[in-house]
Order: structure tokens, then C-alpha cells, then sequence
């Protein structure tokens, strides 16, 4: 009898543990304690078995009756507060999901790829020239004579260390157009390279910062004109600012070029009439001209043969002229400040 008892109770726990059916739950609970349930009938057996024995038999009947009872009330509660969580909480798991948060390119690292696929359509590959490099590329072979006051213009950072008996001084190319010297030196003509680099200054105030990038375009063929710089200024100016935008050269001095310009391109706001922006109509791009005999000559090429065109103008300016941004300090470009980065 003992026996049965402890078969019964097992096996009632067993399958109480096994649902979360309130319903099955329902039906263990007869199959076990109702009217014809298996403990019922076991316990109608107790007045048959020897009175010496009764009432211990009793005492764990009573016992096995309980342990199912609590099983099932505990379980009817974990059943329960289960199917209400799942009511008020429904998944739909045909919705879309989470998508994390994406970033997008840095402003500069934007427009020094759409000026490369802007000059690459014509032509231009983008090259790339040391950032470290000899006082002979980025001034001697420019036609800049030695001591010259206008070096000082490049507000340079020279390198603290023993001085090339070939090239002079190390620095950090105040310019891009050391590489219009190295990519003559490696290539015939014709040439038509853009360098886009990291260029140094010695200048750091809200308009100013020690490190800006330049892109620098050089052409040179047997008849380079300056009707072919214009042409090349001219699609640059309407690709990346937009078409109803022109550009105009104005006479200016570099040691490496002759004639020398200054670029403009008229402002987008007023339409080159003049404005509170501009002034004038025109807004300043940087500095552009022919590329000076004996610069083709320090680099091994024929200037009686052969003439070229370069130009030279600061990533960060043609970027927030574009934009027609007033940038109260420019070093906020580098700030990594996300509510600025992310207009862009
Ligand atoms: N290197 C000049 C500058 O930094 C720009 C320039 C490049 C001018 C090429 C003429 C030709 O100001």
C-alpha cells in the first residue's frame, strides 16, 4: 500500500512538472484527486488494510495528497503569470528589425572623394607624394631661390634633423606642389595628375589650423595653354559647386608659375552681383598658373618641348564654400563634435 502511495505521488509530480497547460493541468488533477482519481480510490482501500498498520498508511495517504495539491496550486500560478506576460507582451516577429545606429564619412574625407571623381572623369589620377619631405621639392625646385622672403609665405615646419647635402632641409610640405616635382621626375608627359595630401603650417587660429589638405592639379603636354586651365577650372567649378556658378582668374606671384593667377568663383548666394558674403561677387579659391620653365627644367623636362598648367586650392575652403558655411572656428572640423559631423 506504501508502495502505491509513493507510485502515485511520483507519478502526479511528474507530469505536474511536465505541463504548462492550465487545461492538462485541470485533467492531471481529476485523473489523480477527483471522485474516480488514482489517490481517491488508493485511499478507499485504507479501511480494508490492518488496523496495526491504518493509521500510518493514513498519515501518508494524507501526506501524498497534499504534495500533489500544492504542485498543482503552484504550478496553476507559474502557468498563469506565463500566459499573461505573454498577453500583454506580444511579438510580432514579422516586424522589422532594430537597425543600429550608422555613421557616414568625415565632411573632409567627402569632398576629397568628389573631387577625385570629379578630375578622374577628365583624366586626372590621384596620386599621392611624401608629406615628409626636402626643402628641393617643396621650394628649391619650385624656382624659389635659397633665403628667399618669399618661403616665408609657407609658414613651414622644418624637421630637427641633419639636412640632405642633395635636398637641403626635412619638413612637412607646407604645399602639394612638391608633387608636381616627383611626379615629373617619374613620369613623361603627357601628365595630368591630382595629389590630394595633408599640408603644414605654422598657423593656428579660428580661420587656421597647423594641419589642412590641399589637392593639386598638374598638366603637361606640348601645347598646355592657359585656355586649357581656364577650361579645367571652369568644369571644376560648375561639377562641384553647380552649374550656374563661373570662375575667373585674376593676375597674381608664385615662383613656380608664369603668369601666376588667383582663382574666384562667383558666390552662390548672390549670383556675382555682391552680397554680405562676398562683397564683391566673387569669393576667393586659391592659386593657380603656368607652370614656370625652370620648374619643368629641375624636374627633367624640356620647356622648349613642352608647357603645363597647375593649380592649387585647400580641400577645407572649396568644402564650407560649397556648403556656403560660415565656420565660427574651423578647428570644429576636427573636433569630432557628432550634433556638427552629422549635418553633413
Ligand atoms: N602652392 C600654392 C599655395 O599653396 C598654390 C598653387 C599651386 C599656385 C599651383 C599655383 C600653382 O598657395
Amino acid at each position: 500500500m506504501e508502495d502505491e502511495l509513493i507510485r502515485i505521488k511520483n507519478n502526479a509530480i511528474s507530469m505536474i512538472l511536465d505541463t504548462n497547460d492550465p487545461k492538462e493541468l485541470e485533467e492531471i488533477k481529476l485523473q489523480f484527486l477527483g471522485r474516480n482519481g488514482k489517490l481517491t480510490a488508493a485511499m478507499k482501500k485504507l479501511p480494508k488494510i490492518n488496523p496495526s498498520m491504518r493509521k500510518e498508511v493514513g498519515i501518508l495517504a494524507n501526506e501524498v495528497k497534499e504534495t500533489i495539491e500544492d504542485a498543482i496550486k503552484d504550478k496553476t500560478h507559474e502557468t498563469k503569470t506565463l500566459h499573461t506576460k505573454a498577453n500583454t507582451k506580444k511579438i510580432d516577429v514579422t516586424n522589422p528589425g532594430i537597425k543600429p545606429p550608422l555613421g557616414h564619412l568625415h565632411p573632409i574625407t567627402q569632398a576629397i572623394s568628389e573631387i577625385s571623381s570629379i578630375f578622374e572623369r577628365i583624366g586626372f589620377t590621384r596620386v599621392r607624394y611624401p608629406e615628409v619631405e626636402w626643402d628641393w621639392y617643396s621650394f628649391g625646385a619650385l624656382n624659389f631661390p635659397e633665403g628667399h622672403p618669399a618661403r616665408d609665405d609657407w609658414e613651414t615646419f622644418f624637421i630637427d634633423t641633419k639636412p640632405s647635402a642633395k635636398y637641403g632641409p626635412m619638413l612637412l610640405t607646407p604645399h602639394t606642389s612638391s608633387g608636381q616635382i616627383r611626379e615629373m621626375e617619374n613620369n613623361k608627359p603627357p601628365i595630368r595628375m591630382l595629389n590630394i595630401a595633408k599640408t603644414f603650417r605654422r598657423q593656428s587660429d579660428v580661420s587656421h589650423t597647423p594641419v589642412f589638405h590641399q589637392f593639386e592639379t598638374l598638366f603637361v603636354a606640348e601645347k598646355a595653354s592657359i585656355t586649357d586651365l581656364k577650361g579645367v577650372l571652369d568644369y571644376f567649378t560648375k561639377a562641384y559647386f553647380g552649374h550656374d556658378r563661373e570662375s575667373r582668374i585674376r593676375p597674381y606671384h608664385f615662383e613656380f608659375t608664369e603668369p601666376s593667377f588667383e582663382v574666384d568663383v562667383s558666390c552662390g548666394i548672390c549670383k556675382g552681383k555682391g552680397c554680405k558674403l562676398c562683397k564683391e561677387g566673387w569669393l576667393e579659391m586659391g592659386g593657380a598658373g603656368m607652370v614656370h620653365p625652370n620648374v619643368l627644367k629641375n624636374a627633367g623636362i624640356d620647356p622648349t618641348k613642352y608647357s603645363g598648367f597647375a593649380s592649387g586650392w585647400g580641400v577645407e575652403r572649396v568644402l564650407m564654400m560649397k556648403e556656403g558655411l560660415e565656420i565660427d572656428d574651423l578647428r570644429l572640423l576636427y573636433s569630432n563634435k557628432l550634433d556638427f559631423l552629422e549635418q553633413f
